[in-house]
């Protein structure tokens, strides 16, 4: 197969809120194909739908009741292949979300499983018998608060959930499953689908002693002990690869949970047949607390710069998915950068220092022009289930009202689902709906929207364009070896991609102040040979300056290449 994917962009589209085509206030897949031009100019290669598929919606589409059919709030399945043909005109492949950890509890399957233990599908999910006591078969917890187990009267069994009760875990170990999921994967590639994005992949084979957790492991990942990277899940990927995946040009990225570097290049590795690559969490979890995710805590530079050169390290010979955010997570210009005096800056500096790093980047709607965590009035307005969540617990162990609005609006994943704003313009709700939107606007949709971005030749749209770009004229950017520079330095996150007698010398700051970088001695003899190809400022210089060291203004972020 050609790895058409390394080269590649990804675009992830969250189809809750990017444009309602039908003024019912959300999202919808006539609205996505709208914004196929949109799309296109950016210049990205690849589009991932968050769920699409028919579900209750507990989960934002993370709970599917029907594989097979389409969600009607988003559409038909014409609007769909409607959507794909034209994407395929402008060269835009589309990939769609496989949640197939578990289904909805509204999913045929295990309605008919809830029946008995003589139903053809009483093995499709996760029965375990009550211990003594009539109490659950384990201590774990689940992602989304409570037990991981769900007591049902009509078999007197319990069901393994490890998100909400309203999404059962399958059970991957009857054959009868792997291949119904292998026969729904098969339906969709034959429509002409370009891949995968799998859910919660790393989860799929449970640990058949369904140990206890030890205490101290905090209660909503408890499950993490038996349920991840579990003792057949190479086998069962490498099966699917086999049975369905190596028979289509198509990629695949797996969402890989609790799973290492090491682990990750089992999934990762070629050789293996397993999949394309995988999104860790080891970035995502350096500002974490006593309560994971929902903290205060701001993440440091040298940690980042310690966690995402391992993963280049020891993925050089898998292959690395980079991202900064995603429909779980904050945004990046909030998180990373700087969400005020230097939005722009930081969000170009971000942008590049991913980008030029090996690897298939991802971009999530909207930070291409720079969105940050949305301000809610008041803790009613979010609508996501692991917020309300924390919400709740965090008050059981109370935490002050005021820390608990600042850990949610640090991290809450509702900050990444607000609708896209198409437009400054309030009253045409900002170009997504003309009917109420599922969840508010952003109140700085006004300053930050599509529109604005386009008019502005030097705005955050226009940078990663340019980035893009690069990408499909540089080799080295796909295939470049990665080596850390400075590792000691406080403020600056560089490194340099080599490939044959050439190098990319990337160079960031995430200083909010003029900083020094002293540029390595070996790069130094190379000066005269390089050449800026992109910088967040305007009036960088062009050549590296022969006056070291360089002083980097605020998040001021340098690409030199050097052609020996
Ligand atoms: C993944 C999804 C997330 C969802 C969870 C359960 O982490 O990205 O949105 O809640 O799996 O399916």
């Amino acid at each position: 197969m050609s790895e058409w994917w390394k080269k590649s962009v990804v675009y992830q589209v969250y189809p809750l809120s990017f444009n309602d085509s039908n003024n019912d206030g959300v999202g919808d897949l006539k609205g996505i194909e709208e914004k196929l031009p949109y799309l296109s100019k950016l210049g990205i290669d690849v589009v991932w739908l968050n769920p699409i598929f028919e579900s209750p919606l507990v989960d934002n589409g993370y709970d599917i009741s029907d594989y097979e059919k389409i969600l009607p709030k988003y559409g038909t399945m014409d609007d769909f292949l409607s959507l794909l043909k034209e994407a395929h005109k402008l060269n835009i492949k589309i990939i769609l979300d496989l949640v197939v950890n578990h289904t909805s509890n509204e999913h045929r399957w295990f309605k008919e499983s809830c029946k008995g233990k003589e139903n053809p599908y009483s093995d499709y999910y996760i029965w375990k018998d009550p211990r003594e006591d009539g109490s659950e078969p384990n201590n774990w917890g689940s992602t989304f608060g409570g037990s991981a187990w769900e007591y049902v009267p009509s078999r007197g069994q319990y069901y393994l959930h490890c998100f909400a009760k309203e999404q059962p875990d399958l059970n991957w170990d009857n054959p009868k499953v792997r291949q119904s999921i292998y026969k729904m994967m098969t339906k969709w590639f034959e429509l002409g689908i370009d891949g995968f994005r799998m859910d919660v992949i790393s989860l799929i084979s449970k640990n058949p002693e369904y140990p206890n957790a030890p205490k101290e492991v905090p209660y909503t990942k408890s499950y993490y002990v038996g349920a991840s990277n579990g003792p057949k899940v190479h086998e069962y990927l490498h099966e699917m690869n086999e049975k369905v995946l190596s028979e289509y040009d198509v990629m695949t990225v797996g969402e890989t949970p609790n799973t290492t570097s090491k682990q990750a290049l089992l999934y990762t590795n070629p050789n293996r047949k397993e999949l394309d690559m995988v999104f860790h969490f080891d970035h995502m979890h350096l500002d974490y607390g006593k309560y994971g995710k929902f903290s205060d805590i701001k993440f440091k530079m040298s940690d980042l710069r310690n966690v995402l050169s391992k993963w280049q390290k020891d993925l050089a010979e898998g292959w690395n998915a980079l991202y900064w955010s995603n429909h779980d997570q904050p945004r990046a210009v909030t998180r990373f950068g700087n969400d005020e005096k230097y939005r722009d800056k930081s969000a170009k500096m971000l942008a590049t220092l991913l980008h030029f790093m090996k690897g298939t980047p991802y971009i999530y709607e909207g930070e291409e022009i720079g969105m940050k965590n949305v301000p809610f009035d008041s803790l009613n307005d979010y609508r996501d289930i692991e917020t309300k969540y924390f919400i709740e617990d965090l008050r059981n162990n109370s935490e002050p009202e005021e820390y608990i609005r600042k850990c949610v609006y640090l991290k809450s994943r509702d900050n990444a689902r607000t609708p896209m704003p198409w437009n400054g313009n309030e009253k045409e709700g900002y170009g997504f709906s003309n009917g109420k939107p599922w969840i508010k606007y952003s109140p700085d949709n006004k300053n930050i929207n599509v529109e604005d971005a386009l008019k502005n030749p030097n705005s955050i749209f226009y940078y990663y364009q340019k980035l893009i770009k690069l990408r499909k004229s540089m080799a080295i950017i796909t295939e470049g070896d990665f080596k850390l520079l400075n590792k000691d330095d406080s403020d600056v996150f560089s490194y340099v991609r080599e490939m044959e007698e050439k190098k990319l010398v990337v160079i960031c700051s995430f200083a909010s102040k003029k900083v020094n970088f002293e540029l390595p001695k070996e790069l130094v003899k190379h000066i005269s040979n390089s050449r800026l190809i992109i910088s967040n400022y305007d009036d960088s210089n062009l050549e590296l300056p022969q006056k070291l060291p360089l002083c980097l203004r605020p998040f001021e972020s340098l690409a030199y290449y050097i052609e020996e």
